[in-house]
């Protein structure tokens, strides 16, 4: 049988329908067991009667000028009151970023098997979802939490219109590589560029109505041991994309991968680099109003309490001598289940020591090697780029399409079919992370030659080859807390 060739069909960058789009959310609300609490007028009105010390991109500015940070954590439990004590207690423990993390079924659109669990924690007295339910409250009820706790509000991806109308001041989330690259199994690229564009023109508009609501960028996850490149062309890619649909600020995650002068620079290259592509494509007013280094999810997470401690100070400690104003941190229980306040709060306290020890000496830190890994960073960034505008015609959202297509964009380790999966990584003699195969990334060849280079260099010194054996060995570098050389195998 003759397979049919689906055409594919081109995917234009431009900002969706506001007809279509308000068309969307009023269906999407309409969903919700609440939804029609929301009045869009009186939440534009609520939103703007917020003090700046609620609204996230004016929180973000003021510790960016004040030369203090804020650990960004990830937070929620199902009971409002205790929802309500557990953000007061980040507060208490430094935190001004707060999340309102959802449970599973509230992020897959369950919302009666919620209900039926939620009987179950009434009677029960007990934190039977795996986080903070947001649309089984009302609203006025929800707003009680930012009343109660004085600190800006981020349901993250999953509380469209219902969390901005109870005050959270965060909106969109880039296009959703993070998703895409290291959740979905099957997500086919076309549509995770579609209906991520789709997403953020929420955020445009409530930037028309005067609400200017911060994004947080993740730009397509490493995943393992890899050179951050094309994490860095992802947030190019979510960055000009959600200007594209209207949004006003936002600000790169950027994932640190452990060998110190690497993680430097890419925390200096990657707001620059997001600055200027925004400008190149007349996105001047869109606001960057940060940078927050951020744990890379661990597979598998440290193996005992003291790396878990150790990996989320590493991550406090390389943001504080960057001058970050954030931290996207982890508890020091991840991965054994869902974190009790107290672990949060020993966890952030140990991040809030870094903050005001380090931070606020305000050192001048001159890195021995810093400036040649952004540089290299920065070229390879730049290859990529040029190779997806000019696969796409200068169309940004077509020349992704195209290059996760031909894995001119790609990861190792991907879920995901619609992944090519051509690339490996594994660390060098220093622990930082190099190409063992480019794919189909167009890395300029001198620079490919820089990577084979560190490879004979840890050939070498272990008298073997570095193949994927090394790479499935490198996974466990952070977990073991062995970054140079061959994490051992009986821990
Ligand atoms: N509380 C704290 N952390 C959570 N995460 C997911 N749900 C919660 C919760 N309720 C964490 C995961 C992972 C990230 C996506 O968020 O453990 O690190």
């Amino acid at each position: 049988m003759a397979i049919k060739k689906v055409a594919k069909q081109k995917i234009v960058a431009k900002r969706v329908d506001p007809e279509l789009l308000l068309k969307q959310r009023m269906a999407e609300l309409a969903k919700l067991p609440h939804g029609k609490d929301v009045n869009l007028d009186e939440a534009v009105a609520f939103q703007k009667s917020l003090p700046d010390s609620r609204i996230w991109w004016k929180v973000m500015k003021n510790l960016e000028k004040e030369g203090r940070m804020s650990v960004f954590p990830r937070a929620g439990t199902p009971i409002l009151e205790d929802m309500i004590s557990l953000c007061q207690e980040l507060r208490e423990s430094g935190v001004v970023l707060i999340p309102m993390t959802t449970d599973s079924y509230t992020r897959t659109g369950q919302h009666e098997k919620v209900a039926e669990v939620m009987k179950e924690v009434k009677r029960t007295k007990k934190p039977l979802l795996n986080g903070f339910p947001i649309f089984y409250y009302p609203l006025k009820d929800l707003r009680r939490i930012v009343e109660n706790v004085d600190a800006a509000f981020s349901p993250r991806a999953a509380g469209g219109d219902y969390a901005i109308a109870a005050g959270a001041t965060t909106g969109g989330a880039g296009i959703g590589f993070l998703h895409f690259g290291s959740y979905a199994k099957n997500q086919p690229v076309r549509e995770l560029v579609k209906q991520g564009m789709e997403r953020q023109s929420t955020t445009g508009w409530w930037a028309d109505q005067g609400v200017i609501l911060c994004t947080d960028l993740h730009g397509w996850l490493p995943g393992a041991p890899f050179p951050l490149t094309v994490g860095i062309v992802g947030l190019i890619i979510e960055a000009v994309t959600s200007a594209m649909q209207g949004q006003k600020a936002l600000y790169p995650l950027v994932h640190c991968m452990g060998n110190m002068v690497q993680d430097m620079a890419w925390i200096r290259l990657a707001p620059r680099i997001i600055r200027e592509y925004l400008d190149k494509f007349g996105f001047k007013d869109t606001m960057i109003v940060g940078c927050c280094p951020c744990q890379t999810p661990l597979f598998p997470v440290a193996r005992h309490l003291g790396g878990a401690f150790a990996y989320l100070c590493y991550i406090a400690m390389v943001g504080s001598l960057a001058k970050c104003n954030a931290v996207d941190l982890r508890s020091i229980d991840e991965g054994a289940g869902i974190p009790t306040t107290e672990t949060h709060s020993v966890s952030y306290r140990a991040a809030k020591w870094m903050f005001d020890v380090i931070r606020e000496q305000n050192i001048e830190i001159d890195l021995k090697g810093v400036d040649l890994e952004e540089k290299m960073a920065e070229r390879e960034v730049r290859a990529i780029m040029d190779k997806l505008l000019d696969l796409g015609d200068g169309d940004i959202a077509e020349g992704t399409a195209q290059a996760v297509e031909s894995g001119v964009l790609d990861s190792p380790w991907s879920p995901n079919s619609a992944v090519k999966d051509d690339v490996l990584g594994f660390r060098d003699v220093n622990g930082a992370c190099r190409y063992l195969d480019f794919g189909n990334l167009p890395i300029p060849e001198d620079i490919k030659d820089f990577h084979r280079a560190k490879k004979a260099e840890r050939e070498a010194k272990e008298g073997k080859k570095v193949d994927f054996y090394t790479a499935v060995s490198d996974l466990w570098s952070l977990s073991k807390g062995k970054i140079v050389g061959l994490p051992p195998y009986d821990k």
